[in-house]
């Protein structure tokens, strides 16, 4: 067995004696990694303790249900990063607002966006749910952060991450030198290297989709699926389907073996015109992973790192995973602009 067992603290030292200056970009991600633990701890055993199931009976700025296991990440997260110095301001799907650095905190020169649980609706299901991070360098000069600084496109991002809270807590990230995963092994307590540059097939055999969709589809996506379940494609026959319903697990599994989730814009809620995934806290930090891994993400018409974000809670259309696939769903809708 090989004794070099490599830690996640381990890992970021290596990247950062890579690059000048990143100590503060470590201390970072170790801090997300903290929070992590915190967050999985609770997943862990969210079924025994009193009230971190259910619902809170509020309604969040997506107009989604909140589930009181949210509400605990969210805080988790924030709480993890507001006092370390080196953030300048947050922003998460669950906050309407941008989250300022408390007056009393230094502040310092990242930017970070999360989705704290994604996957929100299987919480209390038992199946697999995530947080999503992707981390910025400041625009602004100094002081608070600005929404400038939080309006940044995906190119811009100068690491991205997720966290799977599943039969095992998985940790994959990248700072633009490829992908690693980690795996926490809880008889220590670490993130430990399980998953060295990740690549993702440059084209699969799943996709991953919401068929109950299928009637508020666009042409273009409609021919698509179709496709895919037939004998036309590539594959010379269907390929198979898979869809969890947690963005960061459905996307993990197609990261690992290839294939393409595609979460389209539909007609079937008039106020998310454009698909029902974020920009700024699921779409961006994972395309910038699956780039990283030579994958693609599309919103069928445009490189999803190359939009640039005109407001906090942005929905856009998510087409994401193995390149040629992707590549294959844009000529798809592009030949049917409707
Ligand atoms: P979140 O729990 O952060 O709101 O994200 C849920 C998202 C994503 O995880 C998943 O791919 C998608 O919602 C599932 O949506 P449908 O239930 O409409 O398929
Ligand atoms: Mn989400
Ligand atoms: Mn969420």
């Amino acid at each position: 067995m090989n004794e070099t067992i490599i830690s996640f603290d381990r890992h970021i030292m290596n990247e950062q004696r890579k690059h000048e200056g990143r100590g503060d970009f470590s201390s970072i991600l170790s801090q997300i990694i903290f929070a992590a633990k915190v967050v999985a701890a609770q997943v862990s055993h969210a079924g025994l303790v009193e009230d971190i199931l259910g619902r809170t009976g509020e309604k969040n700025i997506q107009g989604e249900e909140v589930q009181k296991l949210d509400v605990y990440a969210n805080k988790v997260f924030i709480n993890s990063l507001n006092y370390i110095g080196k953030v300048c301001v947050m922003a998460s799907e669950e906050d309407e607002e941008m989250i300022m650095i408390p007056r009393e905190n230094p502040k310092g020169d990242y930017v970070v966006m999360f989705d704290p649980l994604d996957g929100s609706t299987n919480i209390d299901v038992n199946v697999s749910i995530g947080t999503i991070f992707g981390i910025y360098k400041r625009i602004s000069d100094s002081g608070d952060g600005t929404l400038e600084d939080c309006l940044q496109p995906g190119y811009k991002l100068f690491g991205a991450g997720y966290i799977i809270y599943s039969s095992s807590i998985i940790l994959v990230y990248t700072t633009g030198n490829g992908v690693n995963g980690f795996s926490l092994d809880p008889s220590v307590g670490e993130f430990i290297l399980s998953h060295p540059n990740i690549k993702i097939p440059a084209r699969g055999k799943i996709y991953s989709t919401n068929e109950g969709n299928y009637p508020y589809w666009k042409k273009g996506t409609l021919e698509y699926i179709d496709y895919l379940k037939s004998d036309r494609n590539t594959l010379g026959k269907p390929y198979t389907s898979r869809y969890i319903g947690s963005l960061v697990a459905d996307f993990h599994r197609n990261l690992l073996k290839g294939g393409i989730f595609l979460y389209p814009e539909d007609t079937k809620d008039p106020k998310k015109p454009t698909g029902k995934l974020r920009l700024l806290y699921e779409a961006n930090p994972l395309a910038y992973i699956v780039e990283q891994a030579g994958g693609y993400a599309s919103t069928g018409y445009e490189r999803i790192l190359d939009i640039k974000p005109n407001q906090l809670h942005q929905r856009v259309p998510l087409i994401i995973g193995s390149k040629d696939d992707v590549l294959e769903y844009e000529a798809f809708a592009k030949k049917n602009l409707d």
